[in-house]
């Protein structure tokens, strides 16, 4: 069967990283149908748009989205993220955005004794405080108001927190959740509640309740305590942005947006954005864009093509040539060719 994947690279270094994810899957060998998606910030200065106004079903048309960063300083962010993935995300429904964070051999661990860290983050991925209600009102008076609402439904929060109980399971049955219920009344007290009714359906998983700023601390202090975390839209963002660190940096750390139990088309993509401080230079770490090839093409039922391409991501890192955010000195292209070459 041919694999229809969407690539859409996007802006800053989001092309450099993504033409070394495509280098890797096309090393495997499978039968792969790239559809390239020019769409982003120079896109928007073209059409007025971060992407065509069918994007939705141009993307449901494939059977996975391989996206490489979204963001670029000639286009305020609000305006960037609001018209391509942050609807792609919400349009398509995939409330689970999934993220390891595992510090692979070879790679500098910014923490003393460079502990094994491995967890894995399950962030809710389409509500919260990303639900996109709210407003302006008396623009430019001195009494203006800018309003955010953060939105908690029981559906919403039940199924990432389900999904996460069963990841648990898989792993050690250890669930960190991280909500901030002592400042928040409503939505992370509902969040609170549906952990506990969800866990009594699932005995074996041992429960941890963690307010979210004291959890940040502890993901630096002591990393190996935690396993599966769920979190919320926006800490489960935080959050993996310290995780991604201690896995060696914004570079490494990769992630999937998905509707578990669905045959929703899926976004894979890594967790860092265009870096447009180091883009078109050739220093961007692909190892993030790759790893995110590899849970598509895990998602995409190629376990082992998946699992070849990771132990192929692996050896590199164990070996080199690496770039220069995790102490190496090879280009963009350099890392993503001895990928393919393992592969
Ligand atoms: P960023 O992740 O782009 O960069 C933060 C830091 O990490 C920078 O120093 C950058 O050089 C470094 N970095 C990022 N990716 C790297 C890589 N592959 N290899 C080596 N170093 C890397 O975050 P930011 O600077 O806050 O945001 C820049 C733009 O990207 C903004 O427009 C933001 O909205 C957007 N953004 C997009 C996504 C996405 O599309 N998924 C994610 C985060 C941020
Ligand atoms: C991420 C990014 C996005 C998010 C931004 C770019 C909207 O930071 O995927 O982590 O906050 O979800
Ligand atoms: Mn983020």
């Amino acid at each position: 069967m041919t694999h229809r994947i969407a690539v859409i690279p996007g802006d800053g270094a989001g092309p450099e990283v993504v033409a070394e994810a495509r280098k890797a899957v096309d090393a495997l060998d499978l039968k792969v149908e790239w559809n390239e998606l020019p769409w982003g910030s120079a896109y928007f200065h073209e059409t007025g748009a971060m992407m065509p106004a069918d994007a939705i079903d141009v993307a449901r048309g494939h059977d996975a989205v391989l996206l490489g960063a979204v963001g670029d300083p000639s286009v305020p962010d609000h305006v960037s993220l609001w018209g391509l993935l942050l609807p792609l995300r919400q349009g398509l429904d995939l409330w689970a955005n999934i993220r390891p964070a595992r510090l692979l051999e070879g790679i500098p661990s910014p923490l003393a004794g460079a502990p094994a860290v491995d967890m894995l983050f399950v962030r809710e991925n389409t509500e919260g405080e990303y639900s996109g209600v709210g407003g302006r009102a008396h623009v430019g008076f001195p009494h203006e108001v800018g309003v955010e609402t953060a939105v908690f439904t029981r559906e919403g929060v039940r199924r990432v927190v389900e999904h996460a109980f069963e990841l648990a399971e898989g792993r050690s049955g250890r669930l960190t959740s991280a909500t901030k219920s002592n400042a928040s009344r409503y939505g992370y007290v509902l969040w609170d509640e549906v952990v506990e009714e969800v866990g009594g359906e699932h005995p074996d998983v041992e429960v941890d309740r963690a307010l979210v700023d004291a959890l940040a601390a502890r993901m630096v202090s002591n990393p190996l305590s935690l396993d599966v975390v769920v979190a919320s839209n926006l800490f489960g963002d935080v959050l993996t942005d310290i995780a991604a660190v201690l896995q060696g940096g914004m570079g490494m750390a990769a992630s999937a947006s998905l509707a578990p139990g669905s045959g929703t088309t899926a976004i894979f993509e890594p967790v860092h954005g265009s870096a447009p401080d180091i883009a078109g230079k050739g220093l961007a770490n692909p190892f993030g864009a790759i790893w995110s090839a590899s849970l598509m093409l895990d998602h995409l039922g190629e376990s082992e093509a998946a699992a070849r391409l990771m132990r192929a991501l692996e050896a590199v890192c164990k070996d080199g040539p690496r770039t220069r955010d995790i102490g190496g000195e090879a280009s963009t292209s350099e890392v993503g060719d001895a990928v393919a070459a393992h592969v």
